[in-house]
Formats: structure tokens, sequence, C-alpha cells
């Protein structure tokens, strides 16, 4: 039998799980959300969540990864073989394939606006119309796509994601030192202040149900959670990794860089649009709007976006093979494929539902699933539907089969789990019904039978 790698300490760990949370989902997802979806009362929910429910699930899942030694498909089959183990096990094992496509897509986005710098064309980028014609050429972004994917797909074939981890770690750093500064330059822009106080300050005015089903979404996605991720992660530490602070440093981390962009981004929409609502509304485009006016107006701009887009095409490259290579495992493990043979069928796919979501701009501009593009429609498959269902699976595996107990044994193996009574509280009750009273709504609001 192989032996199972294992993480070499503590600090190892945490950088690893930071590793994985720190990606695309901070830096471009988070923004758009948040000024969509209310600003401060956005962030707020957001917290909430993560403190709470976030920080829950966490726990779960490394606990039951480090109990059972295995990744999601099978630690669930571990407790049983049933039909519903299965089923729980493999929805989280089929996340990240759903995800890594269309993540590939914004890779792709990121790739091209990197080679344009490069070019000098910093004036360019930053006109009105730049971005929404980009992306409804077919031609370009089908390109840009293909060579991000194609990058992804020849390291998960040699396999060598130890060299990308230490690329990455070197790399973090340099992103939060560039996003401290960029930041200050966009809320000293005239009228950044607005936006400042928009993105900061919680305003029940702006609330609505959709801020809360947004901020979950984006919790579990931003922290890598509901994805099987962390079983695995988890079934890597020895039993003396302190499960609940490095939970708790893996958060603040996360968090810092996610508000650092939304700093970045949100008071230069202010800046330079007067918070036109439209232009909080933008969604995905919006890094890709803001940042290149932002980038114009500095008097080294061509230096800052070769920078910055670098920086976040390496975060945002990382975080795509972690994604794929744990298809690429549970492939290897369910089906007995061999690397290459896994590795080509991940390929594949993020080729085939990939190419589709990017081409949702262009020639297939007229496909609309339940009123969002293509690429709307998979982000919002994987963490408004999906992702709550896996960590609801998550949440009735321990509270009926493997018993709150046993958990709390995990954790103490190696610290006194003082949140205790929070874990127990939320497992057992409000994250059940929080998930299911969220799928509801959201899918509600999907169809249209309410409107938030
Ligand atoms: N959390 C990452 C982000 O914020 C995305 C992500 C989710 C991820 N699951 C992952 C990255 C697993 C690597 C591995 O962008």
């Amino acid at each position: 039998m192989k032996a199972r790698s294992s993480f070499s300490g503590k600090l190892g760990y945490v950088l690893a799980v930071a590793g994985s949370a720190v990606g695309l989902g901070n830096i471009w997802r988070f923004p758009y959300l948040a000024a969509k979806y209310g600003g401060g009362i956005f962030l707020l929910v957001y917290m909430i969540l993560m403190l709470t429910f976030g920080y829950a699930l966490i726990v779960s899942e490394t606990a039951l990864g480090r109990m059972t030694k295995r990744s999601p498909v099978g630690a669930f089959q571990f407790f049983g073989k049933s039909i519903p183990f299965r089923l729980g096990g493999w929805i989280n094992a089929v996340i990240p394939m759903l995800i890594v496509p269309y993540y590939s897509v914004i890779g792709g986005w990121v790739t091209k606006y990197l080679f344009e710098y490069l070019r000098g064309s910093t004036e360019i980028l930053a006109a009105e119309n730049y971005f929404p014609e980009f992306i409804a050429n077919s031609f370009s972004t089908g390109f840009w796509f293909l060579l991000f994917s194609l990058v992804v797909v020849a390291v998960l074939i040699a396999g060598v994601e130890h060299g990308v981890e230490r690329v990455s770690k070197t790399m973090m750093p340099l992103l939060v030192i560039l996003a401290i500064f960029v930041a200050g330059y966009s809320m000293t822009r005239p009228g950044a202040w607005e936006g400042v106080k928009y993105f900061l300050i919680p305003n029940l005015k702006n609330f609505s149900w959709m801020t809360v089903v947004a901020a979950m979404g984006q919790m579990f996605y931003s922290l890598s959670i509901a994805m099987g991720i962390l079983y695995t992660y988890g079934s890597y530490i020895k039993k003396d990794v302190d499960i609940e602070k490095s939970t708790t440093q893996v958060e603040v981390f996360d968090t810092a860089i996610a508000l650092l962009a939304g700093l970045m981004i949100i008071p230069a929409v202010f800046a330079f649009s007067g918070g036109d609502p439209n232009t909080l509304k933008a969604g995905p485009s919006l890094m890709f709007i803001t940042i290149p006016k932002v980038f114009a107006s500095m008097g080294f701009g061509r230096g800052a976006g070769i920078m910055f887009f670098l920086l976040v095409l390496l975060a945002a490259l990382t975080s795509a093979i972690s994604l794929a290579e744990s298809g690429v495992s549970t492939f290897e493990d369910q089906f007995g494929l061999s690397r290459r043979k896994s590795a080509l069928v991940m390929g594949g796919m993020i080729v085939g539902l990939g190419m589709a979501s990017a081409l949702g701009f262009g020639v297939l501009d007229f496909v609309s699933l339940l009123g969002m593009s293509i690429l709307d429609f998979f982000d919002f498959l994987t963490n408004s539907i999906m992702m709550p269902v896996a960590a609801l699976a998550t949440c009735l595996l321990i509270t009926k089969v493997v018993g709150l107990d046993r958990i709390a044994k995990e954790v103490e193996q190696s610290s006194a789990f003082k949140r205790k009574g929070l874990y127990n509280l939320f497992l057992r009750y409000l994250a059940p019904i929080c998930i299911v009273i969220i799928l509801i709504s959201s899918i509600a609001n999907v169809f249209g039978w309410i409107t938030m």
C-alpha cells in the first residue's frame, strides 16, 4: 500500500489551506458580489456566516478527513455503503470538476489583460466598452481560455503540483503588498470615500434575501468548503495539528485578502462612475472594468497592470490546478484510471464545459439558462445549489451517523475544543435549517416564484 503523503507540520498545513482559499474568489468574485448585493450589509452577513457556519464546516470536514484518512467519496463510504453515502461523497467530489472549467475562463481573461499590459495597452483597456467587446469576441476569448486550460492540463499530466505550491507561496506575499498599495491609491481618489463607506458601513436599506444567498455561496467558495477539498487536506494532517486554531488563522487570512480586494475595487467604482448602480451591478466583469481605469489614471499604470495581472494569474493558475487535481484524484481512486488518463478526462471536461462558458458572451449569447449566461449559470449551480447540498450532506453525516462526540474526540486529540457548544448548536440545528431555507429561496428566485 502507498503511504499517504502528509504535511510537514502545522505551518505547512495552514499555508496549504490558505493557499487553496486565496484565489480568484477573493480578488475577482468577492468585490463584485459585495458591490452588487448591498456593500456593508453584505460584508456583515458574510462575516457572521463565516465565523459560525464556515467555522463549523471547516472543522467538520477537516476532522472527518483526519479521522478516515480519505478524500470525500472514500470518507462517506467509510461510514456506510448505501446510496445516501455514495451521493453525499460524490456531490462533494463533483463540485470542483464543475468549477474549474469556468474558473479557467476567468483565468483566460486575466491572461489576456496581462498580455495587453505587456504590450502597453494601458489606455485601451480603460476604454468604456473594451471589456464587453472583448468577451463578445468568441475567437479571442476562446483562444485565451484554451491557452490557460492547456497550461492547467499540462501541469496535471506532469504532476508537478509541488513546484506550483512553492511558486504560490512566494507570489502571495507580493500580491498582498501590491494590493495594499493599489487599495491605498484607489481609496484616495476624489469621490472614492463614498465607496469606502458603501463597502464598510452596513445599511439595512440595501439588504435583500439574495444578500444572504450570495454571501453564503461566496463563503463556501472562498474558504474552499463544501467541495471535498478539506477532507482531502484533513486526511494529510497528523494528530498534533490544532484544528480550531488553524481554522481561525485561515479565516482571518482569507477575509483580509477579500477586504483588500474590495477596497481596491469598490472605491474605484465610486471614483470613476460616482457609484452608478449599473456599474455596481456589473457582476463578473467588475474587476476587468474598474481596475484598468485605476491603473490608467496612475503615472505608472503599465507597470502596475503587469504586476497585478501577473500575480492574479499565478493565484488563478495555482487554484485551477488544485481544483482540477482533486478531480483527477477522484478519477484515479474511484475508477482506477491512470494519472494520465484521469488528467485527460479532466482536461476534456475543462475544455468542453469551459468553452461553452467562454463563448456564452459571444456566439452562444442566445443561450440563456434560467435567465443567466452559461458562466453565471455554472457559478450559480455550484455555489448556490450544489454547495449547500454538499454542506448539508456533511452535517447529516455527522449528526446522524458519525456522532458529534466522535468529532469532538477527534478535535480534542490535539487541543481543547473551545467552541464545542457553538459547533454542536450549528451542526444540529442552525446549519441544516439555514441551508434548507436558503436553497429553497434561491431556487424560487431563479424560477421567478418570488423576487428578492
Ligand atoms: N477558494 C478559492 C478562491 O477563493 C477557490 C477554490 C475553491 C479552490 N476550492 C478550491 C482553490 C480548492 C483551490 C483548491 O478562489
